[in-house]
């Protein structure tokens, strides 16, 4: 008999390309065997289950850094919590870059606070900053540290950079096998709007949406995939909120350039009329892009079975509703321009887009799969260690009960942020259990992973992360400038 640690016996396995009847042996925390029948002095049931590879969640902020010295509301401790008891095992976070300061100090610091993690964790680092010295020295040696991602904002004060500054850091990443991930909207645009809205005394949180319209969005899209075509540099685009942006995307897809996209539940299910909510209720419905409409989601359901969109992350935001750090943090009467943005949805998000693309019949199991776990783990250099069902890969798994209908419920969600915008939604599939690298993390509900457990993700160079070799008259300016 061989000497397995665990055995998971009895499920339906779910891969990205495979459903397949088969027990999963597993020994120092990998996938040692997959056969129709394995035996072994620990086992656990999946009688009746799906099998699939633990949620890999490549956009989501927890405890990140914000300038004065404070973090979000949801912990390491917390946010991992939160994943585990939705069946994600491994997060791509932030460290954030201050204007004026470079990146090796946040990073560190945001390492040191990422070993209280229960789940698998890796970065992208954002810039705000992109001064000689980060793109020329500190660039170069976190990426040698293994962290391969950067992140841009095209708007938000005091995050966005201009045209110039986005060119620089497309062109580090380019030279050092990076790759970059990039929010979407035209700064000036909203700006715009929002002067405009907040003189007409439009305050409200549903002005939100009308600051910063699909245009504003499509515009910043199409400029980012031209500038990145420019540089010959392999993009995601976060956060994609509509099929008119989405558009934009598969216009550059089917040119072949290396060009992705990402969006997250809240664009399948929740609309600008969320925002609408009397009082300050609005607020737990602001993100941005803004939720559109929901012929919107129609539209994106499209783009995902086309495959122009191949990743849907969380983007968890650590603000909560009641507390001064998070949506209050200037007053329950605060106009829509000083309401912060962003949403929780760490263990929402595998029960949503089962529920919404698997048992509604909008999608296949195995759809399922490469969006929410092997996408994402490929795009970011996790693969095939992470996002696969395969002999050597960690054994990360969730056991999933197909037929299981759930209302969703903060608590629910064992999150520290205090709300969550899919209170009360209706869902048919839920998670039974986690396993992170081999151990049973989380059973019936209750988190039993230790803090600490979790371990960095080190992301070497990898095939997305690749440009074509595709420049304008053939010359490379990333090497100069
Ligand atoms: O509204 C959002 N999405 N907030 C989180 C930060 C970001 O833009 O990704
Ligand atoms: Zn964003
Ligand atoms: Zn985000």
């Amino acid at each position: 008999m061989a000497d397995f640690d665990l055995v998971v016996r009895g499920g339906t396995v779910v891969t990205g390309i495979d459903t397949m009847r088969a027990d999963i042996g597993i020994r120092a925390g990998r996938i040692a065997a997959i056969a129709d029948s394995l035996d072994g002095p620990a086992v656990l049931d999946a009688g009746g289950l799906l099998v699939m590879p633990g949620g890999v969640d490549t956009h989501c902020h927890i405890e990140q850094l914000r300038q004065g010295g404070t973090t979000d509301e949801e912990t390491w401790e917390s946010g991992s919590r939160s994943c585990l008891a939705g069946g994600t095992t491994s997060v791509v976070t932030f460290s954030m870059q201050f204007k004026g300061g470079g990146i090796l100090e946040p990073l560190a610091e945001y390492r040191r606070r990422a070993k209280q993690a229960m789940v698998d964790y890796s970065f992208h680092q954002i810039i705000t900053d992109p001064t000689d010295d980060v793109v020329w020295k500190e660039i170069p040696r976190i990426v040698s540290e293994g962290v391969r991602s950067l992140k841009v904002f095209l708007t938000y004060d005091p995050l966005h950079l201009d045209d110039r500054q986005f060119l620089r850091v497309l062109a580090a990443a380019r030279r050092n096998g990076a790759f970059v991930t990039v929010h979407c909207e035209n700064y000036a645009a909203i700006n715009w709007r929002t002067e405009a809205l907040l003189a007409d005394g439009r305050t409200a949180p549903k002005y939100h949406s009308w600051a910063r319209p699909r245009v504003v969005e499509r515009e910043a899209t199409h400029r980012a995939i031209a500038l990145a075509e420019l540089v010959d540099q392999p993009i995601q685009v976060f956060h994609v909120s509509c099929a008119e942006v989405a558009e934009e995307i598969a216009a550059a897809q089917r040119r072949g350039l290396k060009v992705w996209a990402e969006t997250c539940p809240q664009y399948f299910v929740l609309t600008a009329a969320d925002m609408d909510r009397p009082g300050f209720e609005g607020a737990k419905f602001m993100c941005s892009p803004a939720p559109r409409d929901a012929a919107d989601h129609a539209g994106m359901w499209d783009m995902v079975r086309r495959g122009v969109i191949d990743v849907v992350s969380s983007d968890h935001s650590g603000w909560c509703y009641d507390s001064p750090r998070g949506k209050r943090m200037n007053g329950a009467e605060a106009n829509f321009r000083d309401i912060p943005n962003g949403v929780p949805g760490l263990a929402a998000r595998l029960p949503i887009m089962f529920s919404e693309g698997v048992s509604k019949g909008r999608i296949d199991v195995t759809e399922f799969v490469r969006l929410t776990a092997t996408n994402p783990a490929k795009l970011f250099g996790l693969y095939p260690r992470k996002g696969s069902i395969a002999v050597g890969a960690d054994a990360d798994l969730v056991l999933w009960d197909a037929t299981k209908r759930v209302t969703l419920t903060n608590a629910l969600m064992q999150q520290a942020i205090d709300y969550t915008p899919f209170e009360g939604m209706e869902v048919t599939g839920w998670p039974v259990a986690t396993v992170r690298r081999g151990e049973v993390a989380m059973r019936d509900g209750r988190v039993q992973a230790e803090p600490g457990s979790g371990q960095f993700l080190p992301r070497g160079p990898y095939p997305a992360a690749q440009p074509r070799g595709v420049l304008a008259d053939g010359f490379d300016a990333s090497r100069f400038a």
